[in-house]
Protein backbone atom coordinates (compact mmCIF):
# COMPACT_ATOMS: atom_id res chain seq x y z
CA UNK A 1 0.00 0.00 0.00
CA UNK A 2 1.20 3.65 -0.38
CA UNK A 3 2.35 5.54 2.68
CA UNK A 4 -1.13 6.91 2.70
CA UNK A 5 -2.77 4.65 3.06
CA UNK A 6 -0.62 2.72 5.64
CA UNK A 7 -1.70 5.63 7.71
CA UNK A 8 -5.22 5.59 7.05
CA UNK A 9 -5.30 2.13 7.94
CA UNK A 10 -3.29 2.60 11.49
CA UNK A 11 -5.40 5.43 12.21
CA UNK A 12 -8.24 3.57 11.20
CA UNK A 13 -7.29 0.33 13.86
CA UNK A 14 -7.14 3.12 16.69
CA UNK A 15 -10.94 4.12 15.80
CA UNK A 16 -12.03 0.58 15.82
CA UNK A 17 -10.30 0.18 19.35
CA UNK A 18 -12.43 3.04 20.53
CA UNK A 19 -15.66 1.57 19.10
CA UNK A 20 -15.09 -1.34 20.66
CA UNK A 21 -14.97 0.49 23.57
CA UNK A 22 -19.04 0.85 23.77
CA UNK A 23 -19.84 2.72 20.48
CA UNK A 24 -22.45 0.40 17.68
CA UNK A 25 -20.83 -2.33 16.10
CA UNK A 26 -20.25 -1.86 12.43
CA UNK A 27 -20.40 -4.45 9.59
CA UNK A 28 -17.62 -4.94 7.00
CA UNK A 29 -18.42 -4.68 3.42
CA UNK A 30 -16.28 -5.42 0.17
CA UNK A 31 -17.07 -3.85 -2.92
CA UNK A 32 -15.63 -6.09 -6.10
CA UNK A 33 -15.26 -3.46 -9.31
CA UNK A 34 -14.91 -0.79 -6.99
CA UNK A 35 -13.38 1.38 -9.08
CA UNK A 36 -15.47 1.08 -12.14
CA UNK A 37 -19.18 3.61 -13.01
CA UNK A 38 -21.14 2.00 -10.23
CA UNK A 39 -18.21 0.79 -8.19
CA UNK A 40 -16.96 4.39 -6.88
CA UNK A 41 -20.17 5.96 -6.38
CA UNK A 42 -21.06 2.70 -4.66
CA UNK A 43 -18.23 2.66 -2.51
CA UNK A 44 -18.69 6.54 -1.37
CA UNK A 45 -21.94 6.08 -0.16
CA UNK A 46 -21.45 2.93 1.70
CA UNK A 47 -18.46 5.49 3.39
CA UNK A 48 -21.65 6.98 4.57
CA UNK A 49 -23.48 4.21 5.23
CA UNK A 50 -23.37 4.04 9.43
CA UNK A 51 -23.96 -0.11 9.44
CA UNK A 52 -19.95 0.22 7.73
CA UNK A 53 -17.26 -0.28 9.61
CA UNK A 54 -14.83 -1.24 7.24
CA UNK A 55 -15.18 -1.23 3.79
CA UNK A 56 -12.69 -3.05 1.74
CA UNK A 57 -12.56 -2.25 -2.35
CA UNK A 58 -11.54 -4.35 -5.10
CA UNK A 59 -10.67 -3.90 -8.52
CA UNK A 60 -8.35 -5.34 -10.74
CA UNK A 61 -7.59 -1.18 -12.21
CA UNK A 62 -7.36 2.13 -10.26
CA UNK A 63 -8.48 0.98 -6.82
CA UNK A 64 -5.48 2.91 -4.90
CA UNK A 65 -6.83 6.11 -6.16
CA UNK A 66 -10.76 5.62 -5.83
CA UNK A 67 -9.26 4.14 -2.18
CA UNK A 68 -7.01 7.34 -1.29
CA UNK A 69 -9.97 9.39 -2.77
CA UNK A 70 -12.93 8.04 -0.53
CA UNK A 71 -10.35 7.34 2.49
CA UNK A 72 -10.80 11.10 3.14
CA UNK A 73 -14.45 11.56 3.50
CA UNK A 74 -15.03 12.00 7.72
CA UNK A 75 -17.52 9.04 7.93
CA UNK A 76 -17.18 6.50 10.67
CA UNK A 77 -15.90 3.12 8.08
CA UNK A 78 -12.39 2.30 7.77
CA UNK A 79 -11.29 2.20 4.11
CA UNK A 80 -8.82 -0.33 2.59
CA UNK A 81 -7.98 -0.95 -1.02
CA UNK A 82 -6.91 -3.69 -2.81
CA UNK A 83 -5.56 -4.43 -6.37
CA UNK A 84 -5.52 -7.53 -8.74
CA UNK A 85 -6.28 -10.95 -8.67
CA UNK A 86 -3.06 -11.21 -6.21
CA UNK A 87 -5.06 -8.93 -3.54
CA UNK A 88 -8.30 -10.64 -3.76
CA UNK A 89 -8.37 -12.85 -0.52
CA UNK A 90 -6.97 -10.67 1.60
CA UNK A 91 -9.96 -8.09 0.24
CA UNK A 92 -12.44 -10.57 1.16
CA UNK A 93 -11.54 -11.97 4.36
CA UNK A 94 -13.52 -11.26 7.54
CA UNK A 95 -16.11 -9.68 5.32
CA UNK A 96 -19.83 -9.86 6.03
CA UNK A 97 -21.10 -8.63 2.46
CA UNK A 98 -20.08 -8.74 -0.33
CA UNK A 99 -21.38 -6.12 -3.19
CA UNK A 100 -20.25 -7.26 -6.76
CA UNK A 101 -20.78 -4.92 -9.49
CA UNK A 102 -17.40 -6.29 -11.20
CA UNK A 103 -17.73 -6.72 -15.04
CA UNK A 104 -18.63 -4.81 -18.36
CA UNK A 105 -21.45 -2.31 -18.82
CA UNK A 106 -23.66 -2.63 -22.20
CA UNK A 107 -23.47 -0.15 -25.07
CA UNK A 108 -26.77 1.03 -27.19
CA UNK A 109 -27.88 -2.08 -29.60
CA UNK A 110 -27.15 -4.39 -26.31
CA UNK A 111 -29.05 -7.00 -24.54
CA UNK A 112 -27.50 -7.78 -21.01
CA UNK A 113 -27.16 -11.48 -22.10
CA UNK A 114 -24.89 -9.97 -24.85
CA UNK A 115 -22.54 -9.20 -21.60
CA UNK A 116 -22.46 -13.23 -20.54
CA UNK A 117 -19.43 -14.79 -22.07
CA UNK A 118 -17.29 -11.53 -20.43
CA UNK A 119 -19.22 -10.87 -17.21
CA UNK A 120 -19.76 -15.28 -16.22
CA UNK A 121 -16.18 -15.62 -16.05
CA UNK A 122 -15.68 -12.69 -13.60
CA UNK A 123 -18.17 -13.83 -11.06
CA UNK A 124 -16.45 -17.19 -11.69
CA UNK A 125 -13.57 -15.98 -10.40
CA UNK A 126 -15.13 -13.89 -7.94
CA UNK A 127 -17.07 -16.22 -6.62
CA UNK A 128 -14.17 -18.87 -6.27
CA UNK A 129 -12.91 -16.24 -3.95
CA UNK A 130 -15.60 -16.17 -1.92
CA UNK A 131 -16.21 -19.43 -1.19
CA UNK A 132 -12.63 -20.03 -0.06
CA UNK A 133 -11.72 -16.66 1.91
CA UNK A 134 -15.87 -15.33 3.08
CA UNK A 135 -18.36 -18.73 2.64
CA UNK A 136 -20.85 -16.97 5.46
CA UNK A 137 -20.84 -13.63 3.96
CA UNK A 138 -24.25 -12.25 2.44
CA UNK A 139 -23.42 -12.18 -1.50
CA UNK A 140 -25.38 -9.09 -3.41
CA UNK A 141 -24.54 -9.81 -7.12
CA UNK A 142 -25.02 -6.69 -9.45
CA UNK A 143 -23.31 -8.09 -12.50
CA UNK A 144 -24.97 -8.62 -15.46
CA UNK A 145 -27.11 -10.89 -17.17
CA UNK A 146 -27.97 -11.36 -12.96
CA UNK A 147 -31.01 -13.78 -14.56
CA UNK A 148 -27.34 -16.03 -15.23
CA UNK A 149 -24.87 -14.68 -12.60
CA UNK A 150 -26.79 -15.71 -9.51
CA UNK A 151 -27.03 -19.40 -11.19
CA UNK A 152 -23.51 -18.96 -12.25
CA UNK A 153 -22.74 -18.00 -8.54
CA UNK A 154 -24.88 -20.79 -7.00
CA UNK A 155 -23.35 -23.62 -8.73
CA UNK A 156 -19.65 -22.11 -7.89
CA UNK A 157 -20.64 -22.53 -4.41
CA UNK A 158 -21.83 -25.75 -4.89
CA UNK A 159 -18.99 -27.02 -6.01
CA UNK A 160 -16.87 -25.45 -3.55
CA UNK A 161 -19.16 -26.95 -0.71
CA UNK A 162 -20.43 -23.60 1.07
CA UNK A 163 -23.19 -22.76 -0.87
CA UNK A 164 -26.43 -21.62 1.24
CA UNK A 165 -29.71 -19.70 -0.85
CA UNK A 166 -30.36 -17.52 2.05
CA UNK A 167 -27.29 -15.64 1.30
CA UNK A 168 -26.72 -14.61 -2.63
CA UNK A 169 -28.91 -12.17 -3.64
CA UNK A 170 -29.48 -10.62 -7.46
CA UNK A 171 -29.65 -6.91 -6.84
CA UNK A 172 -32.80 -6.63 -9.00
CA UNK A 173 -33.54 -3.14 -6.87
CA UNK A 174 -33.15 -0.55 -9.55
CA UNK A 175 -36.55 -2.20 -11.17
CA UNK A 176 -37.98 -1.43 -7.89
CA UNK A 177 -36.69 1.89 -7.62
CA UNK A 178 -37.32 3.06 -11.39
CA UNK A 179 -40.75 1.26 -11.08
CA UNK A 180 -41.36 3.51 -7.76
CA UNK A 181 -40.35 7.12 -9.50
CA UNK A 182 -42.70 5.85 -12.99
CA UNK A 183 -45.41 5.35 -11.15
CA UNK A 184 -45.22 8.24 -8.64
CA UNK A 185 -45.35 10.24 -11.73
CA UNK A 186 -48.25 8.91 -13.43
CA UNK A 187 -50.30 9.27 -9.60
CA UNK A 188 -48.72 12.82 -9.06
CA UNK A 189 -47.14 11.18 -5.80
CA UNK A 190 -43.77 11.41 -3.68
CA UNK A 191 -41.98 8.93 -5.23
CA UNK A 192 -40.81 7.76 -1.86
CA UNK A 193 -44.56 7.30 -0.66
CA UNK A 194 -44.76 4.50 -3.48
CA UNK A 195 -43.80 0.48 -3.08
CA UNK A 196 -44.37 -1.47 -6.59
CA UNK A 197 -43.31 -4.91 -6.29
CA UNK A 198 -41.55 -6.10 -9.25
CA UNK A 199 -41.33 -9.52 -9.78
CA UNK A 200 -39.06 -12.12 -12.30
CA UNK A 201 -35.68 -11.63 -13.36
CA UNK A 202 -33.50 -8.23 -14.43
CA UNK A 203 -34.04 -8.08 -17.98
CA UNK A 204 -36.42 -7.40 -20.67
CA UNK A 205 -39.83 -9.31 -20.28
CA UNK A 206 -38.54 -10.87 -17.11
CA UNK A 207 -38.87 -7.68 -15.23
CA UNK A 208 -42.49 -7.62 -14.08
CA UNK A 209 -44.19 -5.05 -12.18
CA UNK A 210 -47.08 -5.96 -10.23
CA UNK A 211 -48.74 -2.66 -10.92
CA UNK A 212 -52.48 -4.33 -9.01
CA UNK A 213 -49.86 -4.31 -5.86
CA UNK A 214 -48.73 -0.85 -5.73
CA UNK A 215 -48.80 0.77 -2.47
CA UNK A 216 -50.72 2.84 -1.36
CA UNK A 217 -53.67 1.27 -3.54
CA UNK A 218 -54.68 2.51 -6.65
CA UNK A 219 -56.00 1.90 -10.17
CA UNK A 220 -54.64 2.76 -14.19
CA UNK A 221 -56.00 2.82 -17.25
CA UNK A 222 -55.05 0.16 -19.76
CA UNK A 223 -52.93 3.23 -21.39
CA UNK A 224 -51.42 3.59 -17.96
CA UNK A 225 -49.90 0.19 -17.15
CA UNK A 226 -49.28 -0.32 -20.65
CA UNK A 227 -46.59 2.78 -20.63
CA UNK A 228 -45.74 1.87 -17.23
CA UNK A 229 -44.80 -1.46 -17.85
CA UNK A 230 -43.00 -1.12 -20.58
CA UNK A 231 -41.05 2.00 -19.32
CA UNK A 232 -39.87 -0.12 -16.12
CA UNK A 233 -38.97 -2.63 -18.28
CA UNK A 234 -36.93 -0.61 -20.97
CA UNK A 235 -35.82 1.15 -18.07
CA UNK A 236 -31.79 0.81 -18.50
CA UNK A 237 -32.19 0.95 -21.82
CA UNK A 238 -33.40 4.46 -21.81
CA UNK A 239 -30.39 5.27 -19.78
CA UNK A 240 -28.11 2.72 -22.19
CA UNK A 241 -29.16 5.61 -25.29
CA UNK A 242 -28.69 8.12 -23.77
CA UNK A 243 -25.48 7.63 -22.50
CA UNK A 244 -24.53 7.00 -26.12
CA UNK A 245 -22.08 4.60 -25.81
CA UNK A 246 -20.30 5.73 -22.60
CA UNK A 247 -21.90 3.02 -20.43
CA UNK A 248 -25.51 1.97 -18.58
CA UNK A 249 -27.00 3.03 -15.64
CA UNK A 250 -24.28 3.76 -12.86
CA UNK A 251 -25.53 6.49 -10.72
CA UNK A 252 -29.07 5.14 -9.90
CA UNK A 253 -27.93 1.81 -9.72
CA UNK A 254 -25.49 3.10 -6.69
CA UNK A 255 -28.25 4.44 -5.01
CA UNK A 256 -30.49 1.25 -5.61
CA UNK A 257 -27.10 -0.93 -4.31
CA UNK A 258 -26.88 0.91 -1.39
CA UNK A 259 -30.43 0.94 -0.45
CA UNK A 260 -30.26 -2.95 -1.10
CA UNK A 261 -27.19 -3.46 0.97
CA UNK A 262 -28.72 -1.45 3.31
CA UNK A 263 -31.47 -3.74 4.02
CA UNK A 264 -28.96 -6.75 4.36
CA UNK A 265 -27.08 -5.07 6.49
CA UNK A 266 -30.25 -4.06 8.89
CA UNK A 267 -31.93 -7.36 8.49
CA UNK A 268 -28.01 -8.96 9.87
CA UNK A 269 -28.30 -6.46 12.73
CA UNK A 270 -31.84 -8.05 14.11
CA UNK A 271 -33.92 -5.64 12.49
CA UNK A 272 -37.81 -7.14 12.09
CA UNK A 273 -39.83 -6.56 8.92
CA UNK A 274 -37.34 -6.06 6.79
CA UNK A 275 -38.37 -6.67 2.82
CA UNK A 276 -37.38 -5.95 -0.52
CA UNK A 277 -37.49 -7.66 -3.70
CA UNK A 278 -34.72 -9.65 -4.99
CA UNK A 279 -33.52 -12.51 -7.47
CA UNK A 280 -32.95 -15.48 -5.31
CA UNK A 281 -33.12 -19.41 -4.76
CA UNK A 282 -36.84 -19.67 -5.19
CA UNK A 283 -39.97 -22.39 -4.99
CA UNK A 284 -42.22 -19.59 -5.96
CA UNK A 285 -42.74 -20.62 -9.73
CA UNK A 286 -41.16 -24.00 -11.06
CA UNK A 287 -38.26 -21.99 -12.07
CA UNK A 288 -35.15 -22.52 -9.62
CA UNK A 289 -34.40 -18.55 -9.16
CA UNK A 290 -37.12 -16.28 -9.26
CA UNK A 291 -37.14 -12.26 -7.92
CA UNK A 292 -39.80 -11.60 -5.47
CA UNK A 293 -40.43 -9.88 -2.17
CA UNK A 294 -38.19 -11.57 0.24
CA UNK A 295 -37.89 -11.09 4.23
CA UNK A 296 -34.29 -9.91 4.97
CA UNK A 297 -32.71 -11.23 8.52
CA UNK A 298 -29.92 -12.49 10.25
CA UNK A 299 -29.14 -15.80 8.16
CA UNK A 300 -30.22 -13.60 5.06
CA UNK A 301 -33.08 -14.29 3.09
CA UNK A 302 -35.06 -16.09 5.84
CA UNK A 303 -38.19 -15.89 3.72
CA UNK A 304 -39.43 -15.50 0.23
CA UNK A 305 -42.65 -14.02 -0.28
CA UNK A 306 -45.57 -15.48 -2.53
CA UNK A 307 -46.25 -13.26 -5.60
CA UNK A 308 -50.00 -12.82 -4.27
CA UNK A 309 -52.65 -11.78 -6.40
CA UNK A 310 -52.21 -11.61 -10.03
CA UNK A 311 -54.71 -10.33 -12.62
CA UNK A 312 -54.70 -11.21 -16.42
CA UNK A 313 -51.87 -9.00 -17.34
CA UNK A 314 -49.85 -10.00 -14.88
CA UNK A 315 -50.13 -13.61 -15.43
CA UNK A 316 -49.48 -13.30 -19.03
CA UNK A 317 -46.37 -11.36 -18.26
CA UNK A 318 -45.45 -14.13 -15.37
CA UNK A 319 -45.52 -16.62 -18.85
CA UNK A 320 -43.55 -14.71 -21.11
CA UNK A 321 -41.40 -14.08 -18.23
CA UNK A 322 -40.78 -17.22 -16.94
CA UNK A 323 -40.07 -18.67 -20.54
CA UNK A 324 -37.39 -16.14 -20.91
CA UNK A 325 -35.70 -16.59 -17.60
CA UNK A 326 -36.19 -20.38 -18.01
CA UNK A 327 -33.13 -20.40 -20.57
CA UNK A 328 -31.10 -17.40 -19.02
CA UNK A 329 -31.05 -19.50 -15.70
CA UNK A 330 -30.09 -22.51 -18.14
CA UNK A 331 -27.27 -20.81 -19.48
CA UNK A 332 -25.93 -19.68 -16.32
CA UNK A 333 -26.03 -23.83 -14.66
CA UNK A 334 -24.86 -24.82 -17.77
CA UNK A 335 -21.59 -22.44 -17.73
CA UNK A 336 -20.06 -23.96 -14.67
CA UNK A 337 -21.14 -27.81 -15.07
CA UNK A 338 -20.28 -28.05 -18.62
P1 LIG B 1 -17.73 -0.37 -15.49
O1 LIG B 1 -17.08 -0.95 -16.68
O2 LIG B 1 -17.80 1.10 -15.36
O3 LIG B 1 -17.07 -0.94 -14.17
C1 LIG B 1 -16.83 -2.29 -13.98
C2 LIG B 1 -15.61 -2.43 -13.10
O4 LIG B 1 -15.39 -3.84 -12.92
C3 LIG B 1 -14.34 -1.84 -13.70
O5 LIG B 1 -13.72 -0.96 -12.79
C4 LIG B 1 -13.48 -3.05 -13.98
O6 LIG B 1 -12.09 -2.81 -13.82
C5 LIG B 1 -13.99 -4.01 -12.91
N1 LIG B 1 -13.63 -5.40 -13.19
C6 LIG B 1 -13.52 -6.03 -14.37
N2 LIG B 1 -13.09 -7.30 -14.19
C7 LIG B 1 -12.94 -7.46 -12.86
C8 LIG B 1 -12.53 -8.54 -12.05
N3 LIG B 1 -12.17 -9.72 -12.57
N4 LIG B 1 -12.50 -8.34 -10.72
C9 LIG B 1 -12.85 -7.16 -10.18
N5 LIG B 1 -13.24 -6.10 -10.90
C10 LIG B 1 -13.28 -6.25 -12.22
O7 LIG B 1 -19.23 -1.00 -15.45
P2 LIG B 1 -20.47 -0.52 -14.56
O8 LIG B 1 -21.26 0.49 -15.29
O9 LIG B 1 -19.98 -0.20 -13.19
O10 LIG B 1 -21.36 -1.86 -14.53
C11 LIG B 1 -20.90 -3.01 -13.86
C12 LIG B 1 -21.88 -4.16 -14.05
O11 LIG B 1 -23.13 -3.88 -13.43
C13 LIG B 1 -22.20 -4.47 -15.51
O12 LIG B 1 -22.21 -5.86 -15.71
C14 LIG B 1 -23.60 -3.92 -15.68
O13 LIG B 1 -24.31 -4.54 -16.71
C15 LIG B 1 -24.18 -4.22 -14.32
N6 LIG B 1 -25.39 -3.47 -13.98
C16 LIG B 1 -26.33 -4.10 -13.22
C17 LIG B 1 -27.51 -3.47 -12.88
C18 LIG B 1 -28.52 -4.17 -12.04
O14 LIG B 1 -29.62 -3.64 -11.89
N7 LIG B 1 -28.25 -5.32 -11.48
C19 LIG B 1 -27.78 -2.09 -13.33
C20 LIG B 1 -26.70 -1.48 -14.05
C21 LIG B 1 -25.56 -2.17 -14.39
Amino acid sequence: LPPNLQMEEGCGLRRANCRAKGAAPGFKVAILGAAGGIGQPLAMLMKMNPLVSVLHLYDVVNSPGVTADISHMDTGAVVRGFLGQAQLEDALTGMDLIIIPAGVPRKPGMTRDDLFNINAGIVKTLCEGIAKCCPNAIVNLISNPVNSTVPIAAEVFKKAGTYDPKRLLGVTMLDVVRANTFVAEVLGLDPRDVNVPVVGGHAGVTILPLLSQVKPPCSFTAKEIDYLTDRIQNGGTEVVEAKAGAGSATLSMAYAAVKFADACLRGLRGDAGIVECAFVASQVTELPFFASKVRLGRSGVEEVHPLGPLNEYERVGLEKAKKELAASIQKGVSFIRK
